[in-house]
């Protein structure tokens, strides 16, 4: 009876009640929507409350992003980064778009069926609505399955560039900068702050735009449907914005810390995983472990300082947000009862409801992860920025072959301003000479040749090889026609086969062990459990001193470079494997410009020329028949 009555009411009053009930029904209809016979509306009141809802809008649109306030300087700069992989993030928001307008249109068959087609008892009206929100929960699957690959191919293209562009940027770097530099923290750079930035590209597009669109989306629909009871429950919104701002700013300085904190942790514990065999051996456990258990603490402070801080704004957040839900049942109830709304008016509503309160808590998802981006950002350009205090000049030539004549021209040098290492220094070495460096430790014998192979510049003078600038010269062609051992040979934790042909990658198995020969290594290496495929362990743990020291020289031999720079390629060695050094570091000199340190006078003694340093200058310099005469001379008094 009810029922009749009720759909005959609606009959009857179509056009008066239903502009009645719905003030803003244009709008609808353009949709295709209630009242397919209203046409005219009245203007001019309708006109007023719309400029007022887009006012308000507009407003949460701006406090939505000032929810999201961070560093000024680096949102731009982040946007920046993302930029390249803008083509399947925008993919990826358009299928967004679609999936969100599929989501929000259930409550409105809601209103339809039970406004319209129930009280017309309009059987086949109803199929066809329910059957068109079947199909949209189908629709909206497609494209969020569309959107999460997109934006999963974007975030980890994104983690990828970036991590190499960090890592070229280091391999760029000078050695100075490196030397500052503690490879743990640079690790955490490259691997977790950028896991944040791709954070951010992923989750941020889909949880930033999807609860802004379905906040404003829904924000309109309520205000469409009933102007003056949608107002009131965005209302609360508002609050709402102004609160999550506030708590933004409080909880940023946790976030920073953290991200500090996390980084020293992990510098700290790839050092201490590095030198476990010393902690060991001065049984420096129990102490090392105190000072990775105090910045742990530290970190575990400052994430449950954020995460305290959160949960003591946080009620109050969501009261103000329950507050909504609160005004759209009274409001709704009372619109109803004074004929200014309708019961599927008002279940559309609570349908929306939760699309318009939900965000609160994805905004703080949201924020949460600007938080972090940005801290991570922040680090990650720190690596970015960094200048490169030695590089190719922009007119730097490379170099045919060299000769391999060598100059120091009055060099003067310091690591640090105000502490000189090298006053003054002139030298030249023909092509070909043996030069020994002799010195007490300190002095700067290892300075002198790392500005030979360009790793730092001189402060004055000029340090030239075939009569060029060093600085002329690109670092690349350069480097590559000087060998280098040094006194603590790095190996990789790869095959020794491997770590040979380091020196020139498109050797062959059979030069690889011709140099081996040349360096006394290939008995040694051909009794290793699996011979050139043994694996040398990190850093070569699983080699002694001089058998590393060998696997160095044969690189060298390898790479067969014009020039030698060679730092105490003997001191780290066993006594009884020194004469099959020094035999294989005779065989790798021949012919070639060399600059030794050492402390062992048979190579003085063979030198074409002996350097001794002392107070950062050249004290001695002559062949060592000249040096050994001289009456109290630093070599004379050496070789007695
Ligand atoms: N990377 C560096 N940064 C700052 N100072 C350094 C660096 N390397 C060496 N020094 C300092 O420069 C001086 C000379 O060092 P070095 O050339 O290694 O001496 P040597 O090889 O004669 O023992 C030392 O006082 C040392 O402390
Ligand atoms: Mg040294």
């Amino acid at each position: 009876m009810a029922n009749t009555n009720g759909s005959k009411k609606i009959k009857v009053s179509k056009d008066d009640s239903m502009r009645e009930v719905y003030p803003n029904a244009r709008a609808i209809e353009v949709a295709g929507w209630c009242c397919p016979r209203v046409r005219a509306g009245r203007r001019s009141a309708e006109g007023s409350r719309g400029a007022i809802s887009i006012a308000m809008l507009v407003w949460l649109l701006r406090s939505g992003l000032t929810i999201l306030r961070v560093n000024q300087n680096l949102l731009p700069r982040i946007a920046r980064l993302l930029w390249p992989y803008r083509w399947p993030v925008m993919g990826g928001a358009a299928c967004l778009v679609v999936a969100l307008a599929m989501e929000l249109y259930p409550p409105l068959v809601w209103l339809r069926v039970v406004d319209v087609e129930l009280p017309a008892k309009n059987i086949n009206g109803m199929a066809f609505w329910l059957g068109t929100y079947l199909l949209s929960v189908v629709i909206g699957q497609i494209f969020t399955a569309a959107r999460t690959l997109l934006l999963e191919i974007a975030g980890q293209r994104l983690t990828l560039d970036l991590r190499l562009q960090l890592y070229s940027k280091l391999q760029n770097q000078s050695a100075e900068y490196l030397s500052r530099q503690r490879a743990g923290d640079l690790i955490s750079r490259i691997t977790s702050d950028v896991e944040a930035i791709q954070d951010l590209l992923i989750n941020g597009t889909d949880t930033v735009l999807a609860s802004a669109l379905r906040l404003v989306a829904v924000a309109g629909i309520l205000i469409i449907l009933q102007p003056t009871l949608g107002l009131l429950v965005i209302l609360p919104m508002f609050g709402v914005g102004f609160l999550l701002a506030r708590y933004n700013t409080r909880v940023r300085p946790f976030y920073r810390a953290a991200r500090r904190r996390l980084g020293e942790f992990t510098a700290r514990l790839s050092e201490n995983i590095t030198g476990m065999r010393l902690i060991q051996s001065f049984a420096r456990e129990d102490g090392e472990f105190g000072v990775l258990k105090g910045l742990g603490q530290a970190l575990l402070a400052e994430q449950i300082g954020a995460v305290k801080l959160r949960n003591k704004r946080f009620p109050f957040i969501r009261f103000v947000a329950a507050l909504g839900q609160f005004l759209m049942l009274a409001g709704g109830v009372a619109f109803i009862m004074m004929g200014k709304f309708t019961l599927g008016g008002l279940l559309a509503y609570r349908g929306y409801g939760r699309y318009f309160f939900g965000p609160v808590d994805d905004l703080v998802g949201v924020n949460d992860l600007v938080q972090r981006a940005s801290a991570a950002g922040a680090r990650i350009f720190e690596v970015l920025d960094a200048p490169i205090s030695l590089q190719n000049a922009p007119d730097a030539q490379p170099i045919p072959p060299l000769r391999g004549e060598i100059a120091f021209e009055n060099v003067s040098f310091g690591y640090d301003e105000g502490h000189p290492v090298l006053r003054d220094i002139s030298l030249r070495i023909l092509p070909g000479q043996r030069v020994v460096i002799l010195g007490p430790s300190g002095i700067g014998k290892s300075t002198l040749l790392t500005l030979v192979a360009r790793f730092y510049d001189p402060t004055f003078g000029r340090v030239l090889v075939d009569g060029i600038d060093v600085r002329q010269i690109t670092l690349q062609s350069l480097r590559s026609q000087i060998g280098q051992v040094q006194q603590d040979t790095f190996l990789f934790n790869a095959s020794v086969m491997e770590n040979v042909r380091f020196g020139r990658p498109s050797a062959t198995k059979a030069e690889v062990e011709q140099a081996c020969r040349v360096a006394n290594a290939h008995a040694f290496i051909c009794d290793l459990p699996k011979g050139y495929d043994t694996l040398v362990g990190e850093r070569g743990v699983k080699l002694s001193g001089g058998q590393k020291q060998r696997i160095s020289i044969a690189r060298a031999v390898l790479a067969n470079p014009a020039m030698l720079l060679l730092d105490e390629p003997t001191s780290a060695v066993e006594p009884d494997s020194e004469a099959a050094i020094l035999e294989a570091l005779e065989r790798l000199m021949h012919g070639r410009t060399t600059l030794i340190v050492t402390h062992r006078l048979s190579l003085a003694r063979s030198a074409d020329c002996v350097v001794v340093m002392a107070g950062g200058r050249l004290a001695e310099v002559g062949s060592p028949q000249e040096l050994a005469v001289i009456p109290g001379g630093r070599f004379a008094g050496m070789m007695t």
